[in-house]
């Protein structure tokens, strides 16, 4: 198994957030040391629950926050709200391809409306539709639970996919010099995390393992500890 070469990122995921009082929580998450804010987008449709809108982006936006805003598309169809997520202030978009019909076009016009772009793989898609679009993503997320809900545990399968998306992103950075994220999502917490970095994720996206926890600070730390960072 191999590490990423691309310095780890810390992605706490808002739907475990308090959202009444959601600019707060995001800007103590930051100030914590978190790097990017993950924004769980879902429309009860592909996948059985509902959160936010890109309004709430905008409002989070305006209330201050400047981290990169990681905006994770459980939607189906796509492009009508990516579009939006990307006029609210999103820097980064990514899609499940089994939302979408054109998954090329998305892509591509994710990347026109300015955001960086990339696809979501649940735990049963393989990883085929890649090696298609290698070139056009800045982001390979993959599922280490079933999309829908935050405080579920971490598939272990999960593991050698990663391996396996690590070994094809590392073959494209090097013929291509482009730099693609790794990103994981879903269980992630103190004390597995150091064994999903062994297997080749670099971004790190935890919901409840840091919301659900008194002190951000210590948890992140601890987090970046186990990842030797
Ligand atoms: C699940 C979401 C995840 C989730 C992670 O559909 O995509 O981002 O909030 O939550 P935890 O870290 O609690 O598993
Ligand atoms: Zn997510």
């Amino acid at each position: 198994m191999t590490r990423s070469s691309l310095p780890p990122l810390i992605a706490p995921s808002i739907l475990s957030a308090d959202l009444a009082r959601l600019g707060d929580d995001v800007a103590a998450v930051i100030a914590a040391g978190a790097d990017w804010v993950h924004f769980d987008v879902m429309d009860n449709h592909y996948v059985p629950n509902l959160t936010f809108g890109p309004a709430i982006c905008e409002a989070l936006r305006r209330f201050g926050i400047k981290a990169t805003i990681d905006v994770h598309l459980m939607i189906e169809p796509v492009d009508a709200l990516a579009a939006l997520f990307a006029r609210a202030g999103a820097d980064v978009i990514t899609f499940h391809p089994e939302a979408t019909r054109h998954v090329d076009r998305s892509l591509q016009a994710i990347r026109d409306a300015g955001c960086k772009c990339g696809l979501v793989f649940n735990p049963a898609t393989p990883l085929d539709v890649l090696t298609h679009v290698l070139d056009k993503v800045d982001v390979v997320l993959l599922m280490s639970v079933n999309p829908g809900f935050g405080g579920q545990s971490f598939l272990p399968s999960a593991l050698a996919k990663l391996a396996q998306a690590r070994a094809l992103l590392d073959r494209h950075m090097a013929e291509t010099g482009r730099q693609v994220r790794l990103e994981i999502d879903g269980g992630v917490k103190i004390d597995n995390i150091g064994r999903i970095a062994a297997a080749g994720a670099d971004t790190f996206v935890a919901g409840s393992a840091i919301f659900g926890a008194g002190d951000y600070a210590a948890t992140i730390a601890a987090m970046r500890e186990q990842i030797g960072v």
